[in-house]
């Protein structure tokens, strides 16, 4: 199979969809591999890297692309991006299916196309599941970042000149990003308060040092595929004010709270960030769904009341070295159960992995429910 690896073209984004130890297996199990000149270099990868382990540099885009059985890539093709690819190509990418415009374009391109993000969260899929590789990044980086706008120390430290004090940390939800903004705030020294609407994740938060909080409900947060689900007026009432009492008080607020297809959770009122201490500092992973604070602002830095707001929607490509060998691998995990043992394509609907991913083939959309999505907005479909 003729495989190609395209330079990322998206604004900011330094990853790259294989690396050379990927790249290695797949020509080691046959197939031939073109990666776009230069296509590892956000991610601090040499193209001659890329030819030690057996592939070819394609001098652009099309290059690469217009002769490929597949397409690996981590975001999904832009519009000028669909004319570089083979039609018919199968494409493996994330594909942020809720706000793509270009679902359709992808199916009258005739892609077979493969959504990361939809890998379900089951123990066969851990290795494939680039939902939890990233986020265990973001949630590691956003408290370095945070650390870089607080203008204190992180941990207790009992000087000659005196004590200070350690930093109190709220993570608001304690999922893959959230206890690995845990871990790392309590390696730091912080002292670190945890916040989420499943009571199952007491256990987690605090097996890492940190104090769960939470409101005083018979409601559980649970959803279906390890998600949680939206919660009532009066549960979230309720949470409003628990997470304005500890607010109020922390130095650092990271939040994640997030529920697939739907806009980030409101968390953080405005009159809460007025109410935190000057120099206070929340890094706000949901920014790319609205935020959990209405004043954060995608992809910016603000400063509200003397409070840091970061909006960061792409924290992963900020690491994009290790955040590029972990996707490669779980990309790498995946297509292993597209190809057969002849180096085949095989799109087996039966196994629920693959037909959790299918998004597009043979000229139709398959996945309807993200065509429909209210967040979807403009593009040609
Ligand atoms: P996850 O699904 O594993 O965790 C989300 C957690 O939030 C769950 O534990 C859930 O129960 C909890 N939650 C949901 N609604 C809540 C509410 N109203 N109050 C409190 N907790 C609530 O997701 P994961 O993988 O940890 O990602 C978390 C967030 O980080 C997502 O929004 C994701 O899009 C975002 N993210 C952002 C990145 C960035 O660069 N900004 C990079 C990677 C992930």
């Amino acid at each position: 199979m003729r495989i190609a690896i395209p330079a990322e073209t998206f604004s900011g984004e330094n990853r790259v969809a294989a690396t050379p130890e990927t790249v290695k297996k797949m020509v080691a199990a046959g197939h031939s591999v073109a990666v776009e000149q230069s296509a590892g270099a956000g991610a601090m990868i040499r193209d001659q890297e890329y030819v030690a382990a057996g592939a070819t540099i394609a001098a652009d885009a099309s290059a690469a692309g217009l002769q490929a059985d597949m397409v690996l890539k981590v975001r999904a093709p832009s519009a000028d991006e669909i004319s570089t690819i083979r039609q018919g190509a199968v494409v493996v990418a994330t594909y942020s299916p809720f706000t793509n415009p270009h679902l359709r374009d992808y199916a009258d391109a005739n892609f077979t196309c493969f959504a990361l993000e939809l890998v379900p969260r089951i123990s066969r899929a851990q290795s494939m599941d680039v939902l939890s590789s990233q986020a265990n990044i973001a949630g590691y980086k956003a408290v370095l970042m945070a650390q870089e706008y607080y203008p204190h120390f992180m941990p207790m430290l009992m000087t000659a000149a005196g004590t200070v004090q350690p930093a109190k940390v709220l993570v608001l939800g304690a999922g893959v990003a959230g206890l690995q903004a845990i871990a790392t705030a309590r390696r730091l020294g912080a002292t670190v308060e945890v916040f989420d609407v499943r009571p199952a994740a007491r256990e987690q938060v605090e097996s890492l040092g940190a104090r769960f909080i939470e409101v005083e409900s018979d409601e559980s947060g649970e959803g279906s595929g390890g998600y949680a689900k939206e919660m009532s007026d009066d549960y979230k009432r309720r949470q409003g004010e628990l997470v304005a009492q500890h607010a109020v008080k922390a130095d650092i607020i990271i939040t994640t709270a997030l529920i697939p297809g739907r806009p980030a959770p409101v968390l953080i009122q405005p009159e809460v960030v007025e109410q935190m201490r000057m120099g206070s500092v929340i890094v706000d992973l949901a920014a790319e769904m609205g935020g959990n604070c209405p004043l954060t602002r995608r992809d910016e830095v603000v400063n509200h009341a003397g409070v840091t707001i970061i909006g960061d929607s792409n924290i992963p490509s900020r690491m994009a070295a290790d955040a590029s060998s972990l996707y490669a691998r779980n990309l790498f995990n995946f297509t292993a159960l597209l190809i057969d043992d002849a180096g085949e394509l095989k799109i087996d609907l039966d196994d629920e992995i693959i037909a959790s991913t299918l998004l597009c083939r043979g000229g139709e959309f398959i996945q309807s429910q993200f065509l429909a999505s209210p967040l979807r907005q403009g593009g040609a479909s």
